[in-house]
């Protein structure tokens, strides 16, 4: 199909993101966006809604004639929105309220691992302090403790001191306390319309808020893609031994999982393991990978939404670099500090190799402002990851931004060739 008209449910730069990748498709007809963000706004007509509630987004989608709705972040797809969407009888790109789970509870995506014999973690689910500290010892230190439900990337302690670990399983509720990974991380992200599964190229992004991966675990902090590092066979090794098993699992159970299947990794000495799994495209990863894909992603997206993955081929790459960088607000991942002002070069369009994504900005008058925790992405491609990483810094450098951070060591130890090569998978 073509003449497509797409409608982007989010506000991040990970929907800022989609809908220009959308947009530049010769068979998308017309972009849309709701709510959106000051940087989308400029560029595609937007829409109040609650991407919550699930009648209001169909009844949007409707109503400006959308043949597709990519739904962004998991919190709309974990109650059902994406169900909404189809039952109005329009295709939606995200998996069902069922599927969903795969994300919305750390307990079911470990069930279905076991099910479908996918490496992961050995994990333990906890209800009461006495089952928390019992697991702790029995994995021994460093101890992971993962709050059950959704937590935006915050809801996961790594740390050595057993209190901490007592105490963030206290603050949960319901937990999920599991053996510690070593080794560097990887996001395979797929999509797949439940039965045909295409694997987008690999990333990796900086969960720890600091230089070093030190302080807590944010939403992301950058990332770049590819992985110089990675070993030849990663991601067939990958679609075969996590992906096909989990969709297979997913039928069986007949809950199938349509949409994008994120497939967090740990690449440790004793081979693979999946760390987590999310039912939405990655926030950054997604910034930095979909500059370098050639495929049209309109009709991509529309073909998982209506089950014709068949007909697209494998997917096509520029042979690039990408790195994005986040500038977020003061304070983050706390409570962010908002309000501060936002100027310089390319906030809202560019001419060059770099462009900026926004998150949390709003508007107060004409000048743009931070609003929430991770305010802007500055995205380069090049043909090197340094060229891409020295370009996003310098683009960095032109902002005035006086309440805004950022890490500066996104994509350094891969530039440097300082990752050391994984050798088994
Ligand atoms: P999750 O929400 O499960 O992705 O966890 C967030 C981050 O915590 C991951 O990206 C890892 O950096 C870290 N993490 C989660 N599980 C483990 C583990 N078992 N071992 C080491 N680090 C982990
Ligand atoms: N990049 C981490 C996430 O999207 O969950």
């Amino acid at each position: 199909m073509t003449d497509l008209t797409v409608l982007v449910v989010g506000s991040g730069g990970r929907e800022h993101a989609l809908a220009r990748a959308i947009a530049a498709d010769p068979g998308v007809a017309a972009v849309h966006v709701a709510p959106g963000n000051p940087g989308t706004w400029h560029s595609w007509p937007h829409h109040a809604v609650d991407p919550l509630d699930g009648r209001a987004v169909a009844a949007l989608a409707a109503e400006v004639g959308a043949d597709l709705v990519v739904i962004g972040p998991e919190t709309p797809l974990v109650v059902g929105v994406a169900d909404a969407v189809r039952a109005a009888g329009i295709a939606c790109f995200g998996p069902s309220v069922e599927a969903a789970q795969l994300e919305g509870s750390k307990k079911f995506a470990k069930d279905v691992m076991e099910s479908a014999g996918v490496p992961t973690a050995a994990s333990r689910f906890c209800r009461t302090p006495d089952e928390v500290a019992a697991a702790l010892d029995d994995f021994g230190p460093p101890y992971v403790v993962k709050q059950d439900g959704l937590a935006a990337g915050k809801g996961v302690v790594v740390t050595s001191d057993r209190d901490e670990a007592l105490a963030h399983a206290a603050a949960c509720g319901d937990v999920v306390v599991e053996e510690y990974l070593d080794g560097p991380e990887v996001s395979l992200f797929v999509i797949t319309d439940g039965t045909v599964a295409l694997p987008l190229q690999p990333a990796q992004d900086f969960k720890r808020v600091g230089n070093g991966d030190a302080g807590p675990n944010t939403g992301g902090m950058g990332a770049y893609t590819p992985l110089p590092w990675a070993p030849d066979g990663l991601v067939d090794a990958v679609m075969a031994r996590v992906v096909m098993p989990t969709l297979d699992e997913m039928t069986r159970r007949g809950t199938p999982f349509a949409g994008l299947l994120y497939v967090g990794l740990a690449l440790t000495s004793r081979g693979m393991r999946v760390v987590e799994y999310n039912a939405r495209f990655g926030d950054p990863e997604t910034q930095a990978i979909l500059p370098l894909l050639e495929t049209p992603l309109g009709r991509l997206l529309y073909a998982a939404a209506t089950g014709t993955l068949a007909e697209v081929g494998p997917l096509t790459w520029r042979a690039e670099c990408a790195v994005i960088v986040v500038a977020a607000a003061e304070n983050y991942p706390g409570t962010p500090r908002t309000g501060g002002s936002i100027t310089g070069p390319r906030l809202y369009e560019s001419s060059d190799n770099v462009h900026i994504v926004h998150a949390g900005t709003a508007l107060s008058g004409d000048t743009l402002v931070s609003a929430g925790g991770r305010v802007l992405g500055v995205v380069a491609t090049a043909p090197t990851l340094t060229k891409a990483r020295d370009d996003a810094y310098a683009a960095l450098g032109e902002l005035d931004f006086p309440t805004g951070f950022w890490r500066t060591d996104i994509a350094a130890k891969a530039a440097a060739g300082l990752i050391p090569p994984v050798t088994s998978l």
